[in-house]
């Protein structure tokens, strides 16, 4: 049996290749296409046939690009109806229809009919559309069928997301069940007719993410989607249809947008040079992009510490939810509404409430707006609609405002109903009501001063809690200075945290970290969190808590590991989101585990470390050097997506300090760089070098430390740099990734590993540099010799001394 199939795929790739030098682009009723056989459109881009998922494998009717050679399906026709062998045939009906027609000639998939004509023809267009015409029609783009109509997970340029209204007939994206499935997943990616549309992102009926409402240019809570060259976006909202789609301007560009299996909508540009998608935009792209995180009358901000804030003159639903995490239950108006002597108070750079339950009118302006959401009492909250040319269009909210988040240099401004006595929140020029004026004013004074009073006793209190005192009592090793900025993290009790990890059980336990063990826990609203305990008599460790809760609190990005809150009474807490798939190194350097790394998911975790110490270094308000960049210090999630924890060692910098020095070198052999190791310099120079081991190890499978080789003494760095110079990097490539792998992606991989690497700190290129490396296809310079890579006898002389299980390691330099 096995050899029958393997033999008729042998012949299917012989006429398929055989079919190549005539393709065809068009089929009649008196032509079909066999399994093996394929349509080509006229310009070569994209192609028809059948090709094979899953175990034991079945036969799909699909589109894929013609010239792309790593097989990208666009479009699955009998998703829900596999083919079980390769037997299919697909034939236009006499009647316009296209049907697919297993080996015992039944019909295992149908383009629903439409009105019958004379001659009907099915053409693979060069847009990638499979379209069903009159051959003897007089307009080519009558289309009786089209496959743009039906996409699967993909939208291609020129597809509409969307709805005809008069027919009611509506397209969207719905996931592959699996990489290995093409039939329907769970998530969904569809424009909601509701209120003003917006496009949302769906598992099953619960909302994902959100793009907001269309503002002329891009939605709301699209800050990315900008003008460009090469596509147009558009927003098409009449009495008619109403749909979203990207219109491309400059053909020679191939882009596709794709809704993958674990619900993420991910924005792909093919590069010709590597020969790889490049991914350049994903939704949702952090925390706050997930619906309603912060609940009602809440922002969410990244850059912020916790990230949801109440608006102004919103206080928390539940007074003691003040240092909790779970934000569901939003905020409300610090003073009730009154209806008839309500004001509007603006609110700037936000991404707009959900507008399922909105009213709008486009021809409507700002003040007309005003006047029309004030006579009713359940409009909570007006805007413009676009915001082009200063503004028009009329956006009205009947509900609680749900999912809003802030931006610090883009967003829309949003009037919101508030009770007169907030005055004080309005510019003062605004301030109508001239009777009420001077009341508003004087009270206005008196509330402020003792809203004042309230916010100075409150941070009296929440300082008090805070373990201040505790930790001013413990001298620091340096003296570099230390931000002293408030701590604005949740504090968990005690009983919280015992409870969730079933009072810290060994069962639970997942590890010994640096200062003390790990647990697994499971909060009472479901979510999964990691609890790092520091041990009572760690001094050492106690700086560490502290670092690590000053800075890991105030960072917020997709490649850092989330640090959700601590706990500061007996114990010593740290409360993580949790990592099920662990740290790197559990991969990485074990034999049966590296499997489960291909290709695929090694580059992913090379441009994610990039991506997250790039934000470190430079896009994250506090500027900080990680300082012990390792493979045990970066955990997977689920998907596999890389985040970098453990910020005991970090250290922050400030704007035009760019190296420090410090007499206690800290960090993990094989991963220190030359300066720092032996003479106590680090800058965000030493990261770098790390994360170019880290590159190393990964693209090789083999730790930098204890490396050996037959021929040479060279360490793994030294061993790359022999490889490179001879030009045969490929040979360092581990070898149970050569089949899944990319070659070029490959090879730039490991120059990129060896440019980090190099002696001179100054030669190596700094993150943001590392990160356009990684994701385009510029012409890279050549590498010098890597620090570090013959010195095996120092470096084993002096980790000969610490303690064999401990993965820190503490040495006073002799500067
Ligand atoms: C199909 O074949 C029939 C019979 O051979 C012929 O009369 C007819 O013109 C053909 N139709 C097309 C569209 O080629
Ligand atoms: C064709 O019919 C035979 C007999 O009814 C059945 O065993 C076989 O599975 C069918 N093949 C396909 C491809 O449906
Ligand atoms: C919408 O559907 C109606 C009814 O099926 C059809 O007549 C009309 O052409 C469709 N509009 C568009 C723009 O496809
Ligand atoms: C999809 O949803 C169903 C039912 O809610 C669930 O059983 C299944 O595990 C989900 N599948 C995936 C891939 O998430
Ligand atoms: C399209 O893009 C290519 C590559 O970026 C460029 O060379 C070409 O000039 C562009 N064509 C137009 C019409 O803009
Ligand atoms: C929108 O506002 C304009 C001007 O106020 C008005 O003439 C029009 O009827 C309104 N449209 C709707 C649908 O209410």
């Amino acid at each position: 049996m096995k050899a029958f199939v393997a033999l008729s795929m042998c012949l299917v790739l012989f006429t398929c290749n055989a079919l190549v030098s005539n393709a065809l682009d068009t089929i009649t009723t008196n032509q079909s296409i066999q399994d093996g056989e394929s349509l080509i459109s006229a310009g070569e881009t994209f192609e028809l046939g059948f090709f094979s998922r899953g175990d034991p494998p079945k036969r799909y009717l699909g589109i894929w690009y013609k010239k792309i050679t790593t097989m990208t399906i666009v479009w699955v026709a009998n998703r829900v109806a596999p083919l079980a062998d390769a037997s299919g045939t697909l034939r236009v009906t006499t009647h316009g229809s296209l049907v697919l027609l297993d080996g015992n000639g039944s019909d295992t998939w149908l383009s629903n009919a439409p009105i019958p004509v004379r001659n009907p023809v099915a053409q693979l267009l060069d847009s990638g559309n499979l379209v069903v015409r009159d051959a003897e029609g007089s307009d080519p783009n009558n289309f009786l069928w089209q496959s743009f109509d039906y996409p699967t997970d993909t939208l291609q340029a020129g597809m509409k997301i969307g709805w005809n209204r008069t027919s009611g007939f509506n397209r969207y994206l719905k996931s592959w069940k699996s990489i290995d499935d093409p039939s329907p997943g769970n998530f969904t990616f569809q424009l909601d007719p509701n209120g003003y549309p917006q496009l949302l992102l769906k598992q099953g009926s619960d909302i994902k993410f959100r793009t907001g409402p269309w503002n002329g240019l891009r939605f709301s809570g699209t800050p990315y989607l900008n003008t460009n060259p090469y596509y147009r976006y558009e927003f098409v909202l009449n009495e008619e249809e109403m749909y979203y789609r990207y219109v491309l301007l400059n053909r020679s560009v191939t882009s596709r947008l794709t809704l993958t299996t674990n619900g993420i909508i991910q924005r792909f540009a093919w590069i010709d040079r590597t020969q790889g998608w490049m991914l350049y935009i994903t939704s949702p792209i952090d925390q706050c992009d997930n619906y309603a995180s912060c609940g009602a009358y809440a922002s969410c901000r990244v850059d912020t510490s916790p990230v949801c804030r109440c608006l102004k003159g919103f206080v928390p639903r539940f007074s003691q939810e003040l240092d909790m995490l779970d934000w569901s239950n939003g905020c409300v108006r610090r003073n009730p509404l009154d209806c008839e002597k309500d004001i509007f108070v603006k609110y700037s750079w936000l991404k707009l409430p959900d507008t399922r339950s909105s009213w709008f009118n486009e021809s409507m302006n700002l003040q007309e707006c005003e006047v029309v959401c004030m006579k009713k009492c359940s409009c909570m909250a007006y805007s413009n609609l676009d915001i082009r040319n200063g503004g028009s269009g009329c956006l009205l909210w009947f509900s609680e405002l749900v999912d809003i988040r802030g931006y610090s240099n883009y967003g829309q401004d949003l009037y919101i109903r508030m009770a007169v006595s907030e005055s004080a929140l309005l510019p003062s020029h605004h301030k109508k009501h001239k009777l009420v004026m001077g009341l508003a004013v004087f009270f206005g004074s008196v509330f402020l001063i003792l809203v004042l009073t309230i916010r100075l006793l409150q941070c009296k209190k929440k300082k008090m809690k805070l373990p201040e005192a505790k930790w001013d009592s413990f001298e620091s090793g340096d003296n570099c200075e230390k931000p002293k900025e408030d701590l604005e993290l949740p504090l968990f009790d005690l009983f919280t945290v015992a409870r969730a990890t079933d009072n810290f059980s060994t069962d639970n336990k997942l590890g010994e970290g640096g200062f003390g063990p790990v647990y697994k826990g499971v909060l009472r609203d479901g979510q999964e969190i990691a609890v790092k305990m520091l041990s009572r008599n760690s001094r050492q460790g106690l700086h560490e808590f502290k670092n690590e809760v000053l800075y890991v609190s105030k960072l917020q990005h997709r490649n850092l590991v989330k640090l959700l809150g601590c706990c500061i009474e007996e114990e010593n807490l740290l409360i993580y989101e949790f990592m099920p798939n662990g740290s790197l190194d559990s991969f990485l350097f074990d034999p049966m585990q590296r499997k489960r790394l291909d290709w695929s998911t090694r580059f992913n975790i090379i441009k994610g470390i990039a991506r997250g110490l790039l934000y470190l270094h430079q896009d994250s308000r506090l500027r900080i050097i990680h300082r012990d960049v390792k493979a045990s210090n970066v955990l997977l999630d689920y998907e596999m997506n890389p985040k970098i924890s453990d910020f005991g060692l970090a250290k922050s910098f400030t704007g035009n300090e760019t190296q420090a020095n410090t007499n206690r070198v800290v960090g993990t052999y094989g991963y220190m760089s030359p300066e720092y190791a032996l003479d106590g310099v680090f800058s965000t120079k030493s990261d770098v070098f790390s994360y170019g081991v880290l590159v190393l190890e990964i693209v090789s499978g083999k730790r930098n430390r204890g490396f050996h080789h037959p021929d040479h003494r060279h360490n793994l760095l030294g061993h790359a740099w022999r490889l490179f110079t001879e030009g045969r990097s490929m040979k360092l490539l581990d070898k149970l990734v050569e089949n899944s792998c990319s070659t070029s992606e490959a090879l730039r991989s490991i120059h990129i590993g060896l440019l980090c690497v190099q002696r001179c700190p100054n030669d190596r290129p700094s993150m943001s540099t590392v990160v356009m490396m990684l994701g385009s296809d510029i012409e890279l310079p050549l590498p010098k010799e890597p620090g570090f890579f013959i010195e095996r006898n120092l470096l084993q002389e002096s980790t000969s001394q610490s303690q064999p299980n401990e993965m820190t390691m503490t040495v006073l330099s002799a500067r």
